[in-house]
């Protein structure tokens, strides 16, 4: 058994984890996520000063935390594994830090992690689906930065390198389906993120077919999606309710609708993808995993899509960005070897935008 240490701050969430990895096997044994998001709400989304600033500040007492919860202190762990690509820059620096100075400082591997590794990692832990796994795995990646299809032909263990480049068969051209939630929710006058209040207002006995809203890239060729025409219909067709003093009344039916035509364009070309591409189970990460009309409509419509297993889900405490998936991430890299120690962690930095 081997006991990894993950730290995350690429953008809004401060978060450490102790993970432990047996064969088959990962148990998250201490968690510690602050969130900023009531720091950034004032502004309508996150500003990046303000993220690093209190990463700062946070980053060392999540850590503590973490190691509390689990009941183990720093000598006990293994590795040290850290979100080091894509984000905030400035955000990511301050995890990088304090994991570059404690792996340093305590002689201990260093595992840098790609974020949407860890997303995809998510759904291993606390569950036995690394067991049960059966390929090809048509992954999504569903978040607030990024909608990715993926299509996983080796288990985690063995992922190569370069495997979110290689396995990635769709994406978004504009707008990611989060931010297309977040965008439209800021249009109704919801907080920051508003995906959760769409989702909560929906589920207010919204009618999801009361507005014809756009569902782009219908072509069955494309397995990309777009996101940006939906916004610009949103906001000409709440201006039209504010109008006739109707918005209240129909926020329900109206979030309804969003959801759905996001839902839509995220179904419709998962089933094709896993259509196309043979696979035997999909499966949903990010933080729109926790949307609770995407995990109806999944379950309910895989069996019909001829698959053969249930769709797979992280735990929703593991959807949104957090250390364990992190931990997770590590845990597999280091298995194959692929962490840092000694002076080569002097060069380790983080990367704003990654090739991959
Ligand atoms: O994965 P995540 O925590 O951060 C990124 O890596 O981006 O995802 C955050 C995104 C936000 O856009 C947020 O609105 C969305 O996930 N989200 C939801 C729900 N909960 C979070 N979207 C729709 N329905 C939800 N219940
Ligand atoms: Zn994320």
């Amino acid at each position: 058994m081997k006991l990894i240490l993950g730290i995350e701050t690429s953008c809004d969430e401060c978060s450490a984890a102790v993970v432990a990895h047996e064969p088959s096997r990962l148990t998250v044994k201490g968690l510690a996520t602050f969130s900023q998001i009531r720091l950034h709400q004032p502004f309508g989304g996150v500003v990046p000063e303000v993220a690093s600033r209190n990463h700062l500040e946070t980053v060392n007492p999540m850590i503590e935390q973490a190691l509390k919860t689990a009941g183990v202190g720093v000598k006990d762990i293994d590795a040290i594994a850290v979100t080091n690509r894509p984000g905030l820059v400035g955000a990511l620096l301050v995890g990088v830090s304090a994991a570059k100075a404690m792996a340093y400082a305590l002689k201990k591997p260093l595992v840098p992690v790609h974020h949407l590794e860890g997303h995809a990692a998510s759904l291993f832990l606390d569950t036995p689906a690394l067991e049960e796994l059966e390929l090809p795995l048509l992954l999504a990646v569903v978040s607030g930065g990024h909608t990715n299809l993926y299509v996983m032909k080796q288990p985690p263990e063995i992922w190569p390198l370069d495997f979110l480049k290689r396995s990635l068969v769709g994406r978004s051209r504009d707008d990611a389906a989060g931010e297309a939630f977040d965008k439209t929710a800021k249009i109704l006058g919801f907080p920051y993120p508003g995906g959760v209040w769409i989702d909560r207002k929906a589920r207010e006995g919204g009618n999801p077919a009361a507005f014809d809203l756009p569902r782009a890239l219908p072509q069955k060729a494309i397995l990309d999606f777009s996101f940006s025409g939906l916004k610009t219909a949103v906001s000409l067709q709440a201006e039209a309710l504010r109008r006739e003093g109707k918005l209240d009344e129909r926020l329900p039916d109206l979030c309804a609708s969003i959801q759905e035509a996001i839902v839509d364009a995220l179904l419709s070309k998962m089933w094709l993808a896993a259509r196309q591409y043979g696979c035997r189970t999909v499966a949903l990460v990010g933080g729109v995993a926790a949307n609770s009309r995407l995990r109806a409509r999944l379950d309910s419509e895989w069996r019909a899509q001829g698959l053969s297993r249930a769709p797979l889900f992280p735990k929703p405490e593991y959807c949104t960005d957090n250390a364990a998936m992190i931990a997770a991430a590590g845990a597999f890299r280091f298995q194959q070897g692929l962490q840092v120690s000694g002076r080569d962690l002097l060069s380790l930095n983080a990367v704003a935008n990654p090739e991959i």
